[in-house]
């Protein structure tokens, strides 16, 4: 079965358009993590990014407290978020690349070039028993070089597959990508998630990638949250992620 991990970075987003800098803006983050939770979530996933555009510590801290999933901390290899990680003690960290510039996580990580300080986090994190995952483009070279670092997970990147997801052609393509990648994956022991760019519609060609563990979703859920409510929005992407009579979650 696969799981869905609610990633609430964006319920953030709006509360901090507003309320930036000022204590106890809403929508509250956590609000809307319980939400999911009740709705039978089986994760939940938070992104503190280095320039706190959304989540802020206190999100990370209490998330960490009240939450009865697990959490998949986001994060950019550094000093700083390796200390964050380690204070909290996620269930999981997902190490992402960080650009100051950048609207979202636009690529992979650069497993190959950044492979010392990488697998140094990698020991750090999974020695502390936080299961670490390396967000990378499906590609079998940093697939290969990913397994070397120790990280027991890989989440590929499906951004390339989202953008064209309504091409037939170039959908297959990169379905084929995404494909022979969680194979190799899978064929090296690595435990397969994925995420990035998934909504309600493109979410159904990825039944056809084999070994999916997890998939990740935030942006099309909490826009769909705004018409619907977040409890609704989330039973809705787990009908669509989960083929119908294989939910045991007790939340639903
Ligand atoms: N997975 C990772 C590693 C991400 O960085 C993001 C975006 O924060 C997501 C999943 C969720 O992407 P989206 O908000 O497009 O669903």
């Amino acid at each position: 079965m696969v799981r869905l991990g609610v990633n609430i970075d964006h319920c953030a987003t709006l509360r901090e358009a507003r309320y930036r800098g000022i204590p106890n803006g809403e929508p509250d983050p956590i609000d809307a993590a319980l939400a999911s939770v009740a709705a039978g979530c089986h994760g939940i996933t938070a992104h503190l990014r280095e320039d706190r555009r959304h989540l802020q510590d206190h999100d990370i801290e209490r998330l960490a407290k009240v939450l009865s999933v697990p959490l998949n901390f986001e994060m950019a290899n550094t000093p700083e978020m390796l200390e964050v990680a380690l204070n909290c003690m996620p269930a999981a960290v997902c190490m992402v690349p960080e650009n100051r510039l950048e609207v979202t996580t636009e690529g992979g990580l650069d497993v190959e070039g950044q492979y010392k300080a990488i697998t140094a986090s990698v020991t750090r994190l999974q020695g502390e028993g936080i299961e670490v995952s390396l967000f990378v483009d499906p590609d079998a070279g940093i697939i290969s070089a990913s397994k070397q670092t120790g990280a027991h997970a890989i989440e590929l990147h499906t951004g390339a597959y989202a953008a064209v997801a309504s091409c037939d052609k170039a959908r297959g393509i990169e379905l084929e990508r995404l494909r022979a990648s969680s194979e190799l994956a899978n064929s090296l022991g690595l435990k397969v998630n994925a995420g990035h760019g998934l909504n309600y519609d493109n979410i159904r060609f990825l039944h056809e990638v084999p070994w999916l563990h997890e998939l990740n979703i935030g942006h099309s859920i909490v826009s769909r949250a705004l018409f619907v409510g977040f409890e609704k929005a989330v039973k809705e992407m787990l009908d669509l992620v989960i083929p119908e009579g294989q939910n045991q979650s007790p939340g639903r």
